[in-house]
């Protein structure tokens, strides 16, 4: 698995993106387009295993509408479903979710919109039938899609626990040797600066790495394996590889024999 094109506005995405939860208008019909257009392509990588799509009507309801009842966000006006399609495999599906749907975020993102990865706090039924999800296919996440104010609102600072800094863990608790990062090549630790910045589940971290300098290989994988920790390691994947391309390293991933572990092998770097 590898990121076919990749522009450097998804790189400057990375640092720009946070979660919003307050919208103030659609995006407009050329923007939603040109989201259409970058989920049909994201698609056709991931060779039909994900279905990520954009829809405006409805977006309210699957947001709570005027009743509020999913109370986080509000002025939602159209919203993108990234959806798993199991073909037999259901273990990989969350994890591509991720990958490919973090990478229409942060396109987003660089369009000047906001968004929010959204598990749990939406009408998932209602969800469901707009983005006609059949059988075979599962609904992992939402994002709200649309206009946002500059700064973050009230309700979303107390979201985020008052403080609208990105709060992660440092470095050193994501990596099975700390020590390893000293003498890490510099794509390699701007790579795992990237994937710590990323977003997760209630913010929880789930994701772990580990180096092999000598092969200028990056291993990420979760602590503990719940099913909804695989879309979070997916994101860590898309980060690590946005940024070893802006670095002008290629790679590839492939996964691991032990569970939910994906190793990104650099190809062509000077030793
Ligand atoms: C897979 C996933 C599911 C999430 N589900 C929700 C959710 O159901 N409701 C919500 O308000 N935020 C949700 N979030 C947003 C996280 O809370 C947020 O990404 C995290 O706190 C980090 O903050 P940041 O995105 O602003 O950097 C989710 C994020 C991810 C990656």
């Amino acid at each position: 698995m590898r990121i076919q094109e990749m522009g450097p506005e998804l790189y400057a995405g990375m640092e720009a993106r946070v979660s919003r939860r307050k919208y103030t208008a659609a995006p407009s019909a050329e923007e939603l387009a040109e989201l259409a257009r970058y989920a049909a392509e994201l698609n056709r990588d991931a060779d039909g295993a994900v279905r990520i799509g954009v829809w405006a009507d409805g977006a309210e309801e699957v947001f709570g509408g005027l009743t509020n009842s999913y109370g986080m966000f509000s002025g939602v006006r159209a919203f993108a479903g990234f959806i798993g399609r199991s073909g037999g495999d259901g273990e990989r599906t969350g994890v591509l979710c991720g990958y490919y749907g973090e990478q229409f975020i942060l396109k987003a993102t660089a369009m000047g919109l906001g968004t929010c990865w959204v598990a749990g706090t939406f009408d998932k039924s209602m969800a469901r039938r707009i983005a006609g999800v059949n059988e075979g296919e599962t609904l992992y996440c939402v994002s709200p899609l649309g206009a946002v104010p500059e700064a973050l609102g009230l309700r979303e600072r107390l979201v985020k626990g008052f403080s609208a800094k990105r709060s992660r863990k440092p470095l050193a608790d994501l990596l099975t040797s700390p020590e390893a990062l000293a003498a890490a090549p510099a794509w390699m630790a701007s790579a795992l600066e990237s994937a710590r910045i990323g977003p997760s589940a209630m913010n929880a971290q789930p994701w772990r790495f580990r180096l092999a300098q000598d092969r200028q290989a990056i291993t990420a994988y979760l602590a503990s394996h719940p099913a909804a920790k695989r879309v979070d390691l997916g994101i860590a994947l898309a980060h690590i590889e946005i940024a070893a391309l802006q670095a002008g390293v290629r790679g590839v991933w492939t996964e691991g024999e032990e569970p939910h572990a994906w190793t990104f092998q650099a190809e062509d770097v000077r030793r």
